[in-house]
């Protein structure tokens, strides 16, 4: 095989596997499906997932890539044979989409930012207004749409260890400043308790069918878990590196940047009176008001700085969203590297168009189907075939694949090589009935009822 790339540090690693799982799904979506969902009920469930469900699965995940060295496809075809490569290839289907729609929201945010720092955005009057003006008419979102998408194809194409390592290891810390210095604004704004006690006081009767399955798929979705993403990245790091670590690292990190969206977003809704069930204009409605009472220059400052970091955090999202279908070309098709992106951001950027004319610009996207009692746009179907339910999905697949396939013995000496005293521990223990028991019996379940819930419901 060609020489593939390769992380050239643990650090490295970690940095790009959490600049993967940290993205919009923290900062755009965590909050508003929070909010449709019962704030502190949704967040107990959503951690719940994570730790149970999505820890040991990100592990399989990087376990099976690292020992494969390949893409998805790949990496199922050379441990289980034609039939279960079509599972890595039907996770490599489910990357494509994501990204589609992924790249129209990341559109929104490079657009916001650039008319709040060198235009009139911030002199608005009607947010909301403004936010469904913006997305119903989609000249401009086509342009930063089509810029975003050149941004990540040419890091993809500039190569792993140069284009995705680099871009994650200073953005990430930053984010973290800038969202903790918005959190300690809002918390000073009148009714600013209404929406910590929203967001951290559960009522569990809010807890329901529709609670627990869009906090599994947002926990997969989060954790960029189920369709291949840290099979890929785990195929680039080395046999030195504590997969258990780094996996538990990126985990915290994650929810960490979710947990502190929510507290950003819930004090900022309460004290401007708005609904928290606003759902997809919440980020971008309820910081602008915010936005709006500091000094004009301050508020350029912080607004554009935190739409600016918005777009860097999704930007290395997009990048392993995209980075997935590239290395399956160039690995299995023994496409060029400049080759593979090119055709495939193109390519995803034309099936992303349908998700850009969903909000309000062409009636048939707009309203394209009902269920679950209400209408949903192209997007919304996109994100509950692709993600919602097919992520899960993914990830019960591949606990199976390991568990019956490939065995937990594989997984742990894969594992012991980075981790000496890793075999016989109880952590062993731990992951290995996670992965065979816990995770198939769970996640089979829920395939099935979110699978009614949402379709036959
Ligand atoms: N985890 C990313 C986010 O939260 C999205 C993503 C999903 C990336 C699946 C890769 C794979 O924004």
């Amino acid at each position: 095989m060609a020489v593939r790339g390769g992380f050239s540090s643990k650090l490295g690693f970690v940095a790009a596997a959490a600049g993967s799982a940290v993205g919009l799904g923290n900062i755009w979506q965590f909050p508003y499906v929070a909010g449709q969902n019962g704030g502190a009920a949704f967040l107990l469930v959503y951690v719940g997932w994570i730790f149970l469900i999505g820890l040991p699965i990100m592990i399989g995940e990087i376990a099976v890539g690292r020992n494969t060295a390949a893409n998805p496809y790949g990496a199922y075809n050379k441990l289980g044979g034609k039939s279960w490569a079509l599972v890595g290839l039907f996770g490599i289907i489910c990357g494509v989409m994501i990204l589609s729609f992924y790249n129209v929201v990341a559109g929104w945010a490079f657009g916001y930012f650039v008319h709040l720092s060198f235009g009139g955005l911030l002199k608005e009057t009607d947010f909301a207004g403004y936010f469904y003006n913006y997305t119903a008419d989609y000249s401009d979102n086509l342009i930063y749409s089509i810029a975003f998408m050149i941004i990540t194809a040419f890091i993809v194409y500039r190569g792993v260890q140069k284009g995705i390592e680099g871009t994650s290891k200073i953005l990430m810390p930053t984010l973290f400043g800038i969202l903790i210095l918005i959190i300690i604004y809002g918390l000073t704004l009148p009714n600013a308790m209404d929406g910590v006690s929203f967001y951290l006081l559960p009522d569990f009767s809010l807890i329901n069918g529709a609670t627990i399955y869009s906090a599994l798929g947002q926990a997969f979705f989060s954790l960029s878990l189920g369709m291949g993403a840290l099979i890929t990245y785990g195929s680039y790091i080395s046999k030195s590196d504590n997969i258990v670590n780094s996996a538990t690292l990126v985990t915290v990190a994650d929810t960490m940047v979710a947990f502190l969206a929510g507290l950003m977003i819930f004090p900022l809704v309460f004290s401007q009176g708005q609904s928290p069930s606003e759902g997809p204009g919440l980020v971008f409605i309820a910081l602008l008001g915010v936005f709006q009472t500091m000094p004009p220059l301050v508020a350029k400052l912080v607004g554009g700085g935190f739409f600016l970091l918005l777009c860097f955090a999704a930007l290395t999202s997009t990048i392993s969203l995209l980075e997935v279908p590239v290395a399956f070309l160039v690995d299995e098709k023994k496409w060029s590297r400049k080759k593979a992106v090119a055709v495939m951001a193109s390519l995803i950027f034309i099936i992303g168009l349908p998700s850009m004319l969903s909000y309000g610009a062409s009636d048939l996207f707009t309203n394209f189907t009902f269920y679950e009692g209400k209408t949903k746009n192209f997007m919304d179907i996109v994100q509950d075939v692709f993600f919602v339910v097919s992520l899960p999905l993914g990830g019960f697949l591949l606990s199976v694949f390991i568990a019956r396939h490939w065995k937990t013995k594989n997984m742990s000496d894969e594992i012991a090589q980075g981790y000496s005293s890793y075999r016989g521990s109880l952590l062993e223990k731990y992951f290995n009935t996670m992965i065979t028991v816990i995770c198939p019996i769970v996640l089979g379940i829920m395939f099935v009822l979110t699978l009614l819930q949402k379709f036959f419901g």
